[in-house]
């Protein structure tokens, strides 16, 4: 059993899209083990995100993801960390599979309605940023 840290953007958090978001994790077997809503600052958001500081998109994401709440949840289950990325599809929704939750919903690559870990240390690094042990109840 495994756990990732997903993220639903401010572009999806806006257009109320978390109830339908949520319902594509549970439906691909992934628990939310935790759950919260919170309006992150820039500097929050620049330390979440600072393996990219050197990428020319890294000023704009930070806006964004400090532009309105977002929820982050902790997923648990088999291949959770793959399994997300499956039910997240590509970055870019333009070649995100049909089904996936960018295809459906993301606006752009920028605005793209979630985050999910890439790898197990980065998971249980992510999960440590936004959430303590007693919040997650799985
Ligand atoms: P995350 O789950 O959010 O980490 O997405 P990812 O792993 O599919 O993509 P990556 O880690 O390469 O990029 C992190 C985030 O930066 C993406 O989710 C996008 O929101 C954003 N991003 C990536 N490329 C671009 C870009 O060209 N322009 C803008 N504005 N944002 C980008
Ligand atoms: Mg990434």
């Amino acid at each position: 059993i495994e756990r990732t840290l997903s993220i639903i953007k401010p572009d999806a958090t806006r257009r109320n899209l978390t109830g339908k978001i949520n319902a594509k994790f549970e439906e691909a077997g992934l628990r939310i083990v935790a759950q919260k809503r919170i309006h992150l600052t820039k500097d929050q958001a620049g330390k979440f995100y600072e393996v990219h500081k050197e990428r020319p998109f890294y000023d704009e994401l930070c806006s964004f993801m400090a532009s309105e709440p977002v929820v982050a949840q902790v997923l648990e289950g088999e291949r959770a960390i793959a399994k997300n990325r499956e039910v997240m599809g590509a970055t870019n929704p333009a070649n995100a599979a049909d089904g996936t939750i960018r295809k459906e919903f993301a606006l752009s690559v920028g605005e793209n309605s979630v985050h999910g870990s890439d790898a197990p240390e980065t998971a249980a690094q992510e999960i440590s940023f936004f959430f303590a042990g007693l919040e997650i109840v799985g």
